[in-house]
C-alpha cells in the first residue's frame, strides 16, 4: 500500500521513479542511482577532464558540466542525475582560496578567524555561481522525462571542515578545537553557511532541479551533543527555509557516519529521505527509520569494485531489507575511480531484476 505524500500531486513527478519515492510511495523496484556516477571511473569523464584546466574550470563551465552530467545517463540510463559541481564551490564563491590538487584532493586557504569568517560574502554567491545553474538549464532541458534531476550542497558542518582545515583532515584538529574552544566564533561560520546553502539550493530549485540533496560527509566526527548542534540544527534551519521558498521540493539528508544518530537526524531535521552510509544495518534502517521518511543506499563502493556474486547477493539483501517501503537504491559512499563501469551495468540489471 502507498502511504501519504506529503507533496501535493503533480502529475509530472509520477512519471519519475525517484520522485514517487520520494514521496512516501513503495515501488515494485526501487529507483537507482549512484553518489559520485560522474567521475574518474568513466573513460568519458577522464577525457574531458585531461583537457579542461581544473576541476573547477569544469564545474563552472555550463557546457562541460551538463556534458558530464549526461554522462551516465546515457551510459547507464540512471533514474537521478545528479548536477556535475563540488560542494566547495560554495566557500569559493564567497570569497575563500579553494585549488584542487592533483592527488592531494582539495587545498583551501583557511578560515579560522572571526576576521576570516567576517570577510566571507555571502550575498555574492548566487552571482557568481551562476554558471553552476545554468548548467541545471540545461540538464534540465536534456534529460528523459522519466530521469529526475538532482542538485545538491554540503551541509554546514562539512563544508566548514574543509574551510577550517583548510583541506582534507585526518583528525579534524583545528576545526574541532575552533568548534569546542569557541563556539560563539565558530557559529558565525555555521550561520553563513547556512544562509549560502539555502540561497544555493533555492537558485538550483529555480533553475530546475527537482530534488535536494545535502551531504554531511563529516556528520560522524562529533560526539553526539555537537552532533545535534553543528548537523541537525543548521539542516533543520535549512530545510525549513526551503520548504518556504522552494514547496513541495523533496530534500534527501545524507549524515554519513551519524550511527545512531541516524534516528535524531530522521526525526528532527524535516528532510524526506534520508542517505544510508555503508554501515549501518539495512534491516535497524527499515524497522527504525523507514516509517518517518524514505531511505537511501547503502551498497559498499569496494563492493562494486569486487563485482560479481559478492556485489549481487548484497545488493539483492538491501533490497530485501528496505525494498518494503520507500526506497532509492543508491552506494554507502561515492563511486571510487578503481571501478569497472561494467560492474555498474550488472548491479543495475540485479537491481532492476533483469
Ligand atoms: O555525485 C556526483 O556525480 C556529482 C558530483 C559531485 C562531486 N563532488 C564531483 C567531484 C558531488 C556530489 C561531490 C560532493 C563532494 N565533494 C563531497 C560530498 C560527498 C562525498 O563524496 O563525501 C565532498 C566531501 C567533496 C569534496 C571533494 N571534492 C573532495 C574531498 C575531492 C577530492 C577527492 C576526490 O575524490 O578526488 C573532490 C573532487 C571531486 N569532486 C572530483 C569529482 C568528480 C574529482 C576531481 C577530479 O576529476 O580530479
Amino acid at each position: 500500500m502507498p502511504s501519504v505524500s506529503k507533496h501535493s500531486f503533480d502529475p509530472k513527478a509520477s512519471a519519475k521513479p525517484l520522485l514517487a519515492a520520494l514521496s512516501g510511495k513503495t515501488l515494485a523496484r526501487p529507483p537507482v542511482w549512484l553518489m559520485r556516477q560522474a567521475g574518474r571511473y568513466l573513460p568519458e569523464y577522464r577525457e574531458i577532464r585531461a583537457k579542461a584546466g581544473s576541476f573547477l574550470d569544469l564545474c563552472y563551465d555550463p557546457e562541460l558540466a551538463t556534458e558530464i552530467t549526461l554522462q551516465p545517463i546515457r551510459r547507464f540510463a540512471m533514474d537521478a542525475a545528479i548536477l556535475f559541481c563540488d560542494i566547495l564551490v560554495v566557500p569559493h564563491a564567497m570569497g575563500q582560496s579553494v585549488a584542487f590538487k592533483e592527488g592531494e584532493g582539495p587545498v583551501l586557504g583557511p578560515v579560522r578567524t572571526l576576521s576570516d569568517i567576517a570577510r566571507l560574502d555571502v550575498g555574492a554567491v548566487v552571482e557568481r555561481l551562476s554558471p553552476v545553474y545554468l548548467a541545471v538549464e540545461k540538464i534540465a532541458k536534456a534529460l528523459p522525462p522519466e530521469t529526475a534531476l538532482i542538485g545538491f550542497a554540503g551541509a554546514p558542518w562539512t563544508v566548514a571542515t574543509y574551510m577550517v582545515e583548510g583541506g582534507t583532515s585526518r583528525d579534524f584538529l583545528a576545526v574541532k578545537s575552533l568548534a569546542y574552544s569557541d563556539p560563539a566564533v565558530f557559529e558565525q561560520l555555521i550561520d553563513r553557511l547556512v544562509e549560502a546553502s539555502i540561497a544555493h539550493l533555492s537558485a538550483q530549485a529555480a533553475a530546475g532541479a527537482e530534488v535536494l540533496q545535502i551531504f554531511d560527509t563529516w556528520a560522524g566526527i562529533l560526539p553526539s551533543k555537537q552532533f545535534e548542534k553543528w548537523c541537525i540544527a543548521p539542516t533543520r534551519r535549512i530545510v525549513e527555509t526551503l520548504r518556504k521558498q522552494a514547496p513541495g521540493i523533496p530534500i534527501i539528508g545524507f549524515p554519513r557516519g551519524a550511527g545512531v544518530g541516524y534516528q535524531r537526524y530522521a526525526g528532527e531535521t524535516g528532510v524526506d529521505a534520508v542517505g544510508l552510509d555503508t554501515s549501518v544495518p539495512p534491516d535497524w534502517a527499515a524497522e527504525t527509520l523507514q516509517g518517518k521518511v524514505a531511505l537511501q543506499g547503502n551498497l559498499d563502493p569496494v563492493l562494486l569494485v569486487a563485482g560479481g556474486a559478492p556485489m549481487r547477493e548484497a545488493a539483492l539483501g538491501i533490497i530485501d531489507a528496505l525494498g518494503g517501503g520507500p526506497f532509492i537504491f543508491n552506494l554507502g559512499h561515492g563511486v571510487v575511480p578503481p571501478t569497472d563501469p561494467d560492474n555498474v551495468v550488472d548491479l543495475l540489471s540485479t537491481v532492476r531484476g533483469g
